[in-house]
């Protein structure tokens, strides 16, 4: 794993949204797997401009989102295919044919997992696939318990889960309990791995990813068999690593350079 401590949030978003566009740019038509939830925002904020600002085209990308609510239909307000629509593919020139969340209102959910994972497949699989953490170490909604073997299937969500999406929700509105999410196997076939993870909630998580044993206890600790994964981190999320010295050293300010 390439951790890179950034000093502050405002360069992990900036480091994130360079390599995408970068990725985009020299492969036009690549494949990306998507993440909904707040620390993306900024990302698709920045990307958004650059394709306003500089021209930077999606035209020819595919992309695949991690998950999506059971029960919500692509236009609740609160699905995350909406949340998609509304943070970035409204805001760049993506064809919509190309985009693909999972089906929340799906008359058999199991069988729209099935089709989803195979969608994946027969587009070649994710080229890029960008993260975020939950405060329990899951990525996507691969909740503790999940199989480190696990394709897209259903999740019932975690209490912790539950209550840090609460924020999203109006106050009487319910919030949903299970997703379809693409498993820890989808993900681990992803070509390359970009998770992001900020503020001090996000750090105990980050530890057992990091440098906790693999284990389904934290989901996002199977990246540590990924030969290609890049995590940006601010000083708040780093700060329970017990090697955060030693990543320093390796990557002072989470600089991306050559190790020799
Ligand atoms: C949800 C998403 C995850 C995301 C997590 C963290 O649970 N399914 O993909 O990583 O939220 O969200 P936030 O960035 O808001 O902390």
């Amino acid at each position: 794993m390439k951790v890179l401590i950034k000093d502050g949030k405002a360069l992990v978003v900036a480091d994130a949204a360079a390599r995408i566009g970068d990725h985009v740019s020299h492969y036009p038509d690549a494949t990306l797997g998507l993440a909904t939830g707040g620390t993306m925002t900024p990302v698709y904020q920045e990307l958004a401009r650059r394709h306003r600002e500089d021209g930077l085209s999606f035209a020819d990308i595919t992309s695949f989102n991690l998950d999506e609510y059971i029960g919500l239909p692509p236009s609740h307000p609160r699905s995350y295919r909406r949340d998609m629509e509304d943070r970035l593919f409204a805001h760049i020139d993506i064809k919509r044919t190309r985009t693909h969340i999972p089906a929340g209102d799906a008359a058999d959910p199991e069988a729209e997992a099935r089709t989803y994972e195979a969608r994946i497949e027969a587009a070649g699989g994710i080229d890029l696939q960008l993260l975020g953490i939950g405060v329990n170490g899951h990525i996507g909604f691969n909740e503790p318990s999940s199989s480190l073997g696990s394709t897209t299937r259903i999740k019932r969500l975690a209490p912790s889960t539950i209550e840090a999406n609460r924020r999203f929700f109006k106050a009487d509105e319910a919030i949903p309990t299970h997703a379809i999410t693409v498993g820890i196997q989808t993900i681990m076939r992803a070509g390359m791995i970009l998770l992001l993870a900020t503020g001090e909630r996000k750090a105990e998580a980050v530890a057992a990813m990091i440098e906790g044993p693999v284990s389904t206890f934290c989901p996002a600790s199977a990246l540590q068999f990924h030969p290609n994964v890049t995590v940006l981190l601010d000083p708040a999320a780093a700060s329970r690593l017990a090697l955060k010295d030693f990543y320093l050293a390796i990557h002072p300010n989470g600089e991306d350079q050559d190790l020799l």
